[in-house]
C-alpha cells in the first residue's frame, strides 16, 4: 500500500464508526435501530451543506432519473442513497476507506437499498469496471485526496459511456494560498493536493471531456462551508474536530486562500 493510501485510510478511519452514528441519532431522538434515510442524511453527506449540496449537484449536473450512477469516493454513502432511493439510480460506489465501505453497505441495508446500490473498497485511480459502464460519475470532495489527478479524470472519462455525465465538487487553491490547516479532507497540507481551478480545468479537457463548466456560483450551497443548520453533521464520520477545519475551510474560502468547484462535463459522444 502506497503512503497516499495510506494516509487516506488513517485520516477517515474512525475504527468505532458504527457506533459513532449509533449514538450520534440517538442524541438527535431518532431511533438508531431503525433509522430511514431522511435521518441518515443528516449525518451522511461528508461536504459542506450536506444532503442540499448533493441535491444541488444531481440537478445542476441533470443526472437523469434511474440511470446508472458510479459514486466514486462515495465515503459512508449518503449520496449513494440520495441517488438510489430518491432519484432511483442503481449505484456504485467506491471508496479507499474499508471502515466508510463496512459502515455504508451496513446503512444500506438497515434502509433497504442493498439491492440498488452495490459497493466496493478500492481507487478512484484505479476503478475496477468495464469501459463504458456508467450513465453519469459523481465525486464529491474526493479529488483533494488525491495527487494523481491525470489518472483521476482519465478514470472517469473510460468508465462513462459516450455522453455520459462527470460532476464533481473540488477545493482548489486560491489566489491568497495557502489555506488555513487542519483542513476537512487533510489535517496537513501532506494530505492535499489542490491545483489551481484553472488547471482542474485543463486537466479535464485533457483527458476528453467537453462542455466543462464550473456551477459553483450558481449553486445555492456551497461545497466548503458547514452542514446544514439543525442536523446532525459530518462529526460522527470525520471527527470531533469537524467544526475547527470547516471553520478553516470557510475562512480560507471568505479570505480567497480556497476555492469551491462544483464542475459538470460530458464525455463526447
Ligand atoms: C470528504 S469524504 C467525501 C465522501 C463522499 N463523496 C461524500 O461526499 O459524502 C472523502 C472520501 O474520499 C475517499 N477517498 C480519498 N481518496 C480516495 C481514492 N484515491 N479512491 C477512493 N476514495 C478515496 C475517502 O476515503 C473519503 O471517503
Amino acid at each position: 500500500m502506497g503512503n497516499e493510501t495510506e494516509s487516506v485510510i488513517d485520516h477517515y478511519t474512525r475504527h468505532n464508526l458504527m457506533q459513532r452514528i449509533r449514538d450520534a441519532l440517538r442524541s438527535a431522538g431518532h431511533d438508531p435501530e431503525n433509522p430511514t434515510r431522511e435521518m441518515l442524511a443528516e449525518l451522511d453527506h461528508l461536504h459542506g451543506g450536506g444532503f442540499t449540496t448533493t441535491e444541488t449537484q444531481v440537478v445542476l449536473a441533470e443526472i437523469p432519473k434511474g440511470c446508472h450512477v458510479l459514486d466514486a469516493g462515495c465515503g459512508i454513502g449518503g449520496p449513494s442513497r440520495f441517488l438510489a432511493g430518491q432519484h432511483g439510480c442503481t449505484v456504485e460506489g467506491i471508496d479507499l476507506t474499508p471502515e466508510y465501505i463496512d459502515v455504508a453497505t451496513q446503512l444500506n441495508e438497515m434502509v433497504g437499498l442493498d439491492d440498488k446500490i452495490s459497493l466496493s473498497v478500492g481507487s478512484v485511480t484505479e476503478l475496477p469496471y468495464d469501459n463504458e459502464r456508467f450513465d453519469a460519475v459523481l465525486c464529491q470532495n474526493v479529488s483533494m485526496n488525491v495527487s494523481d489527478k491525470e489518472t483521476l479524470f482519465c478514470e472517469a472519462f473510460r468508465v462513462l459511456k459516450p455522453g455520459g455525465i462527470y460532476t464533481i465538487s473540488h477545493i482548489a487553491e486560491g489566489p491568497n494560498a495557502p489555506p488555513i490547516y487542519p483542513l476537512p479532507w487533510a489535517r496537513t497540507s501532506d494530505g492535499s493536493f489542490l491545483e489551481t481551478p484553472e488547471r482542474i480545468l485543463m486537466l479535464l479537457k485533457q483527458a476528453g471531456f467537453e462542455a466543462i463548466e464550473d456551477r459553483a456560483a450558481t449553486a445555492p450551497s456551497q461545497p466548503g462551508g458547514g452542514p446544514q443548520p439543525g442536523t446532525i453533521g459530518a462529526v460522527p464520520a470525520m471527527g470531533d474536530d469537524m467544526p475547527e477545519r470547516t471553520g478553516n475551510s470557510a475562512r480560507s474560502i471568505e479570505e480567497g486562500r480556497l476555492v469551491a468547484m462544483m464542475v459538470v462535463a460530458h464525455r463526447p459522444l
